[in-house]
């Protein structure tokens, strides 16, 4: 197995740095991106991985002074593995309190009405983003597979693909992608710019299915970019987004459940809680968490079911979060006024229904709460994953324990066994928690054994493991595309097989070859450009230039009215040669027009946006324009009902790019090229074209032929370019008495190709 460095960022870095009194402290980060990053990272010491060493780039969770920073770099190089980031405090406001976490993170998890929306915060995003991008490019090596993390970085992948176009980019977000719904309510042009930014990625890994489901929803809503089974085809490269369910080191908190440490621990939190049931919550302080609701909740249970009191505990541990944003603030003090009057309402001298807790536990005394409690209470109102609910079960090495899960929590979708409650009804939760209390051991066990069963095969090693090789697999197949890419030496030959030919066939499909697809199909009319490269081809008298386009012949014979070029439209039905009238190739029957016509038309008037085009021998739909999800449905749903319709007669039905075609039966590019090309028999050939109705004719070309695919896809073409200019490029290459000499010289060695003038440079 290859062995690889994988470089890891993320805005939190797994330590926190504080300055005291001249002096540096570093503590553990929470959250569950550290916790659950630094599990996987330790697991490298032993177990097999693909990943040889780490190296881990963040902000080091405060503003550092500049006379600390060298100390901070050295201890976070040396104990860390990890490389700081640096960032002022007011780079923090704009970037992290402001759009991060005033926009980014309220929005995603639902909370619109607190979301605000402000260009200062969005420009400091985009810086920020920029600097991450541009620390890691200057360390990156060749083989480095890169792991971006979580939705303060969402513009790196593609910033970062532009300085390391070679290495692998994977991308994790680590909390819900939310529907196309909320997600629009982003401004238009930072929405489409975080799409684009993400990606940049080779793979994008959501915790759930419904949140991969919601970003290849709003890539098709707002890029208009669809996909096949998670793969979006780009002109240029192919992006997969995947489901990646994060795990724990289910191990590390088992054996830690059994370690003397914890065990003290248990016995000195028993003693002291004095109650024969023990509810724990543990949450860093976020209205995303449901804290609020749960201590409703609690209210309730205390106020309707009294033989509980003095019987039951909630420890309430709440981990200082985010203090400088003002909504965590406004949260904490309700919190704090809400536990004050539950206790105050039912506690007695004997008995404090509840003990809060503001502060972050190391790791020990957290597991040591695991084991003690009877019931984990984690109520999110939404929450990408949940850690602690996993890390619960997997501290209760007995099995006992029961777990009262949030719908809302990524988590419920593996532990379903779990009580599943709805956070934002009281009753339902308080409901839960009397379930929990009274249920008996051997049915938290049967429960408990299954979820056990399932974190331990997807535990967090899994889970990195198969993002970074799906990664990997990722730029496999772009490498199989890639192999096709019709390089500057190839470009080469083909000029010189071109020059030493006496006569050539060059066959050029037109939408999407030689003119970009537009909204409209009447506005891709050829540009100055174009013409200029087919008249300069079609002056050479060794050329014979035919474009084969699936147009109507009075649009081509318009635009290319004194052309000396051959034209070939409605797919093979009519063919112009130069100077001369068009033909049919073969007498076609149309007669199924007139059923075919109502069908289409009806599809019309449902889709806004998409139009017929009647031809003489076929009918197309177009919805380029339309609504694009709309457009997919309906479009599969009419070719449904056409493959029906078109079964006895002589049509036959196809699908393009974003179009749908009925045409006669036994006319394609593949027929009336393979005719042409034979008779022609010219020593040069080469076939251009972008659809899959070109398709037709990469298949039947002679294997001598030249044939070039525009974009990425899978094609029986022999070579591939990315788009038009790449196109109009190689036709001029080859046209230009330069590109064939220069060639030929370029090979004698008189002339110095792309290497040897970098080398000149260098000496
Ligand atoms: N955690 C911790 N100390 C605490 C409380 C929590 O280390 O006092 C850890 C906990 O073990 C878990 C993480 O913080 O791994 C919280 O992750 P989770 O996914 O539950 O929520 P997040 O904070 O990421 O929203
Ligand atoms: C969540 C986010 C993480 C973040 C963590 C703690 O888990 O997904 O990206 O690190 O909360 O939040 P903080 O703002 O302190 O980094």
């Amino acid at each position: 197995m290859r062995k690889r460095r994988l470089v890891i960022l993320s805005n939190r870095l797994p330590f926190t740095v504080r300055e005291r009194a001249g002096d540096l402290r570093f503590t553990a980060s929470v959250g569950g991106l550290a916790t659950g990053l630094s599990a996987f990272l330790r697991s490298l010491e032993t177990a097999d991985s693909m990943v040889s060493d780490y190296l881990w780039v963040g902000w080091p969770g405060s503003t550092v002074s500049d006379g600390m920073k060298a100390r901070v770099r050295r201890e976070a190089a040396e104990r860390f593995k990890s490389s700081p980031i640096f960032l002022s405090s007011e780079e923090m406001d704009l970037f992290y309190h402001g759009f991060c976490n005033e926009t980014l993170w309220p929005l995603f998890h639902y909370f619109p009405s607190i979301t605000t929306y402000r260009e200062s915060h969005w420009k400091q995003y985009q810086e920020v983003n920029k600097v991450f991008a541009e620390r890691v490019a200057e360390i990156l090596k060749p083989d480095d597979i890169v792991w971006v993390h979580d939705y303060q970085l969402m513009l790196v992948p593609r910033l970062l693909r532009h300085y390391a176009p070679q290495n692998p980019i994977g991308f994790f977000l680590h909390i819900p992608f939310p529907s196309f719904e909320i997600f629009r309510l982003i401004p238009q042009e930072w929405r489409r710019e975080i799409l684009t930014g993400l990606m940049g990625a080779d793979l994008v890994g959501f915790h759930t299915y419904e949140y991969t489901q919601n970003f290849l929803r709003c890539v098709l809503r707002i890029l208009g970019t669809g996909h096949t089974m998670g793969s979006i085809i780009l002109h240029d490269r192919l992006v997969k987004a995947e489901t990646f369910p994060m795990g724990i080191d289910v191990a590390h908190f088992s054996e830690a459940a059994k370690s003397p440490e914890v065990q003290r621990e248990r016995e000195a939190i028993r003693k002291s809680l004095k109650a024969d049931k023990v509810i724990l919550s543990v949450d860093r302080l976020d209205y995303t968490k449901g804290i609020l609701n749960r201590l409703e909740a609690y209210e309730f249970l205390l106020e309707n079911f009294k033989e509980l009191r003095r019987k039951v505990v909630l420890v309430m541990i709440v981990v200082p979060s985010r203090v400088a944003v003002k909504q965590y603030e406004r949260m904490k003090k309700q919190i704090e006024e809400t536990v004050g009057r539950i206790n105050g309402k039912f506690g007695s001298v004997r008995w404090t229904p509840i003990i809060y807790q503001y502060k972050a536990l190391p790791f020990h005394p957290l597991v040591a709460f695991y084991t003690v409690s009877d019931v984990a209470l984690v109520t999110p109102l939404r929450d990408g994953m949940n850690l602690v609910a996993k890390e619960y079960i997997a501290s209760r090495n007995d099995e006992t324990g029961v777990l009262i899960l949030s719908e809302m929590a990524g988590a419920a979708k593996e532990l379903g066994e779990a009580v599943i409650i709805n956070p934002n009804y009281r009753e339902e939760v308080a409901g839960a928690m009397r379930t929990a209390l009274e249920m008996p051991p051997e049915e938290q066990k049967r429960r408990n054994r299954i979820m056990r069963d399932r974190i331990r095969r997807y535990d967090v090693v899994r889970w990195a493991q198969d993002f970074v090789s799906q990664v990997l697999s990722v730029r496999d197949v772009q490498k199989s595309f890639y192999s096709k890419l019709l390089t500057e030496q190839m470009k080469e030959e083909m000029a010189e097989r071109y020059r030493r030919s006496r006569s050539r066939g060059i066959y050029l499909d037109y939408d999407g070859t030689l003119s970009p697809f537009t909204l409209h199909p009447e506005d891709a009319a050829p540009s100055e450009n174009v013409l200029g490269v087919l008249k300069n081809l079609a002056k050479d008298p060794k050329n014979n230039v035919t474009i084969i386009s699936g147009r109507k012949r009075e649009v081509l014979g318009q635009w290319f009215r004194s052309m000396p070029i051959r034209l070939v439209a409605e797919h093979g039905v009519w063919v112009r040669e130069p100077q001369d009238d068009w033909k049919m190739t073969k007498p076609i029957n149309n007669s199924w027009k007139g059923a075919i016509m109502p069908i289409f038309e009806l599809y019309a008037d449902r889709l806004p946006g998409s139009f017929v085009e009647e031809k003489e021998f076929s009918v197309v739909w177009h919805y380029r324009a339309a609504d694009p999800e709309h457009s997919e449905s309906l479009a599969a749903e009419l070719m449904d009902t056409l493959m029906g319709f078109t079964a006895n007669i002589d049509a036959q039905v196809m699908r393009g790019n974003k179009i749908i075609e009925v045409r006669p039966l036994g006319i394609t590019k593949g027929t009336i090229g393979e005719e042409l090309i034979q008779r022609a028999n010219d020593e040069f050939v080469l076939f251009i074209g972008d659809d899959w109705t070109d398709e037709d004719l990469f298949k039947v070309l002679p294997s001598t032929a030249y044939s070039v695919k525009v974009g990425m896809a899978r094609t029986h073409a022999r070579y591939m370019v990315q788009g038009v200019q790449d196109v109009l490029a190689l036709l001029a290459f080859l046209s230009t008495e330069r590109g064939g000499k220069n060639a030929r010289r370029v090979r004698a060695g008189r002339l110095p190709g792309k290497g040897s003038v970098m080398r000149k440079k260098m000496e």
